[in-house]
């Protein structure tokens, strides 16, 4: 199994271009399940995840084509061939829940496995079966599927989530898009890949209004068509890198996505003392400072900081000047790269959803174990500003969301290399 070297202590410099965002990908390709035409997308990142939907699609039927080297991929469902979404694909992926509106939308019936939990907590999908139940949906739960069907198309209501979530926002915008009426959406999820998929929908000839409000009004048409979409900018992956220098010193360029989708993030980045410029598409991060001062963060539903930015930050903090915490609250167990970064030297403390962390001035690299997607790039960091050598392992997770990270972090003079 491949792991990662990386000889810490060098300051880097250079300019990074991000990939398409793998979580607008993720929805943007299940959405092709609702049109019989081709869906065109550019900007689509070489990533395992990307992969485990493709092979999902292609078990229902749908027509793949790709070239990588441009970050082109079209899908094309003339026809569902097969409605079940099976276990063995379903459990290496959460998003694959993501063809459950779809498929009931076009089809009127879908099985899809239950996802189960994952390493950083329970993830249930009941937000997303309430949706679709309103809508109509007949639900039956057996042998750890989800059995759904519904009797003509779904009907359009008006549904008020209990609580944000992102992936049962976007399950219900695709179901809503080709149900009968008009459906309301009340306390949605309003990350930048759900906006990304809206104005793909839209390009398709559907009718959603309220993008990027809390409250969307979703008319449902008869049927969408195909379309040609350049897919946003990777925000996690911007703000994985702007950390990069702010922690092992440097100045870097990060190109390829708006900061806008960035801001409280930024926010405390700047607090800790490092220099940003904004461009339109890009950011220059400079560490001046010989010190970082320590921060507070509380994760939260967009516009808020992104929990998938925690554990970076969280490394980040590790060498700030002084005392800092991180409060979790979309996750309930999001701090297993705490005790690796601890191996490290970090000096933290957790009690259930708060991590206190007092800085130190220097770590030390040490052999660390991957445990997550963001956990696993947490370590990248703290091994580029640690002392000496540092071997993370279990990089498939760093692979599900990061595409070519060595060489990207290469160019701007780490040392780092994958080995076998
Ligand atoms: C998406 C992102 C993930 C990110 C997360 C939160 C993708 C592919 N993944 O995941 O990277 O970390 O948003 O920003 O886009 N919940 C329920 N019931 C449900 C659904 C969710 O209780 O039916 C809970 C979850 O357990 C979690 C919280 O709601 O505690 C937020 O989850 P959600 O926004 O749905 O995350 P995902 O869509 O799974």
């Amino acid at each position: 199994m491949d792991k990662i070297y990386i000889k810490g202590g060098r300051e880097l410099n250079g300019e990074v271009t991000v990939s398409g965002a793998k979580n607008a990908c993720l929805t943007l390709m299940p959405l092709s399940i609702l049109t019989d035409e081709p869906l065109k997308m550019r900007n689509i990142p070489e990533l395992s995840d990307i992969n485990t939907m493709k092979q999902l699609l292609n078990s229902l039927g749908s027509n793949i084509q790709s070239d990588r080297s441009m970050g082109f991929l079209q899908i094309h469902t003339k026809k569902i061939s097969n409605h079940v979404a099976i276990y063995d694909i379903v459990r290496k992926m959460r998003a694959s829940i993501l063809v459950l509106g779809p498929l009931l939308a076009r089809e009127g019936r879908a099985r899809v496995s239950l996802p189960g939990g994952c390493a950083i907590g329970a993830r249930p999908v009941d937000l997303h079966l309430f949706g679709l139940e309103k809508m109509g949906a007949k639900l039956d739960l057996k042998d750890g599927y989800i059995n759904a069907s519904v009797s003509g198309r779904l009907q359009a209501a008006t549904i008020e989530f209990p609580s944000v979530s992102v992936g049962a926002t976007e399950n219900l915008i695709m179901a809503a898009s080709l149900a009968k009426g008009t459906t309301v959406l009340i306390n949605v999820a309003r990350e930048p890949e759900i906006i990304d998929l809206c104005n793909c929908v839209n390009s398709m000839g559907g009718r959603i209004e309220g993008i990027g409000t809390s409250k969307l009004v979703i008319e449902g048409v008869d049927s969408l068509k195909g379309t040609e979409h350049k897919v946003i900018g990777d925000r996690i992956e911007m703000g994985t890198f702007m950390l990069a220098p702010a922690m092992a010193g440097g100045k870097v360029k990060i190109k390829g996505c708006s900061p806008i989708y960035l801001r409280s993030f930024i926010e405390k980045l700047v607090d800790t003392g490092v220099d940003i410029e904004f461009g339109d598409d890009e950011v220059i991060v400079n560490r001046q400072n010989d010190y970082l001062n320590p921060i507070n963060v509380v994760t939260e539903p967009f516009p808020g900081f992104p929990t998938d930015l925690q554990a970076q930050m969280m490394a980040l903090t590790c060498l700030a000047r002084g005392k800092s915490t991180l409060e979790e609250k979309i996750f309930e167990n999001r701090f297993m790269h705490a005790p690796e970064l601890i191996r490290m030297g970090a000096r933290i403390q957790v009690q259930g959803g708060m991590a206190s962390v007092i800085g130190v001035a220097s770590m030390k690299g040490a052999p660390v174990m991957a445990t997550d997607l963001r956990a696993s790039v947490s370590l990248i960091l703290a091994g580029l500003a640690s002392k000496g050598e540092t071997l993370v392992s279990r990089v498939y997770h760093l692979d599900r969301g990061y595409e070519n990270i060595e060489k990207k972090l290469l160019g701007c003079g780490a040392e780092i290399k994958r080995v076998a």
